[in-house]
């Protein structure tokens, strides 16, 4: 039986590509899985040959060890790959399928997934709704950078592409499918952005240019990114939005400047917890900012979509408080405004369809957006510590070279 090279956490600041065994259709014990889930059987689950999976900003907070992530976790939740097996509960799906599978995992039977809220599925994770392959406290789903990889529940869950070859040929846009394109959507969406929208985006990271390369595909008028790194401003520049560098100072001031007043009508988080102070401040963490700072900045009556991650325990934390997950929000301000808000995973399948016909008929180019770049699997170290120094890139792993040359 083929071997299967993955990559996996060996403690903070540490990814090695390590052997695993080939995964079946059924959970076994493993670093980071869930008792109750060992010996759980997947007779509706697919194998994966891994055609591309991608390094995120939510892999970085177990690599930085900032959550409670065991040493030989397997990571990445971004996967795209070609069926080779299938279990015999499969009906729909045919080996030789290439399919992009939502990062969420989801059962597809439970209330929650009934109601299209696949992010807090209630039959995955046996400690809390919501689950992802190679996540801490998830369940247990071994991650997908890897050359094979489990998806269950595969009717449900993974997406099939139309043609094998527009597919391959168009991999590199179509492998942001899994998470940061209906992630990035997912936050304009929920912050009301829509034609002729003023919209500020914190944090120009691969979520942040995902949702602005959303904005505009969602029809804003006017598109500003805000970061303290220069090189993933200019990115965002490289395809027609307005910049905010936040280590000069408050975002609102410079806004003011593009828009002619300090407000916009709609506030992104594509930050989250790890969040740096404004201005002289940006040299310190400072979780809240970027919350209290979308809420003075954006319109009363708006709203804010917070794909951001935020955590409910944090042992890297600035403070106790932030430690349990609790922080220093001015929730009165959002109040007196009447701001909605939207947290939490991405339901990934509410959007990837939609998002892949865009991709396939060219309404947008997200790879160029996020700036794309494959590397291979055993190059995965490397790639995780350049995106941890904040290259302006997005890392797409090639764990068996079915990705062809650009
Ligand atoms: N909700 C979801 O389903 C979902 C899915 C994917 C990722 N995420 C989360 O989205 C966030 C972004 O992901 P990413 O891959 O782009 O991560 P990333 O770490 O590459 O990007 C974050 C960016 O924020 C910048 N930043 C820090 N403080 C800032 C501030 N005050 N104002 C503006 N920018 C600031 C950083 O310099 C960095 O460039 C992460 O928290 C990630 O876990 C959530
Ligand atoms: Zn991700
Ligand atoms: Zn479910």
């Amino acid at each position: 039986m083929a071997g299967n090279k993955a990559v996996m956490y060996m403690g903070p600041g540490k990814v090695e590509v390590k052997d695993l065994e080939y995964p079946g259709l059924e959970l076994k014990e493993g670093p980071g899985v869930n008792p109750a889930n060992v010996g759980r059987k997947t007779p509706h689950g697919v194998i994966l040959r891994t055609v591309a999976t991608n390094i995120c900003g939510s892999d970085q907070h177990m690599v930085r060890g900032r959550t409670t992530a065991p040493e030989g976790l397997v990571l990445g939740h971004e996967i795209t790959g070609e069926i080779i097996e299938k279990g015999n509960d499969v009906e729909f799906l045919q080996v030789g399928d290439i399919v992009s599978v939502p990062f969420n995992i989801a059962c597809g039977r439970c209330r929650n997934c009934k109601e299209g809220k696949t992010g807090i599925c209630l039959n995955v994770n046996p400690d809390r709704p919501g689950s992802a392959y190679g996540y801490v406290d998830m369940g247990g789903w071994t991650g997908g950078q890897a050359e094979y990889v489990m998806v269950p529940y595969a009717d449900w869950n993974c997406l099939k592409f139309p043609d094998r070859d527009q597919a391959l040929a168009k991999i590199r846009d179509l492998t942001m499918l899994s998470d940061i394109f209906p992630t990035g959507y997912h936050g304009c969406v929920t912050a009301g952005v829509g034609t002729g929208s003023t919209v500020y985006i914190a944090g120009a990271g691969p979520v942040g240019l995902a949702a602005a390369a959303s904005a505009h595909l969602l029809g804003a008028a006017v598109v500003i990114v805000g970061d303290l790194n220069a090189d993933r401003l200019a990115q965002a520049r490289s395809f027609g939005c307005e910049t905010v560098d936040v280590s000069k100072g408050d975002p609102k001031d410079q806004i003011a400047e593009i828009l002619g007043e300090p407000e916009v009508d709609c506030g992104v988080d594509a930050v989250g917890f790890e969040a740096r102070g404004h201005g002289p401040g940006s040299q310190q963490e400072a979780p809240a900012t970027v919350l209290n700072s979308l809420m003075d900045i954006t319109r009363a009556g708006g709203a804010l979509g917070i794909p951001g991650l935020y955590v409910t325990g944090d042992p890297g934390a600035v403070d106790d408080a932030a430690k349990q997950g609790s922080l220093s929000i001015r929730l009165g301000l959002g109040w007196a405004k009447s701001h909605a808000f939207t947290t939490g995973q991405c339901p990934v399948m509410r959007y990837n369809r939609q998002l892949m016909m865009a991709i396939l008929h060219d309404r947008v180019q997200i790879a160029k957006a996020v700036n794309a770049e494959v590397i291979p699997l055993e190059d995965a170290p490397r790639g995780y510590q350049e995106f941890d120094k904040g290259a302006a890139k997005k890392y797409v792993l090639n764990p068996n070279g079915l990705i062809p040359a650009a």
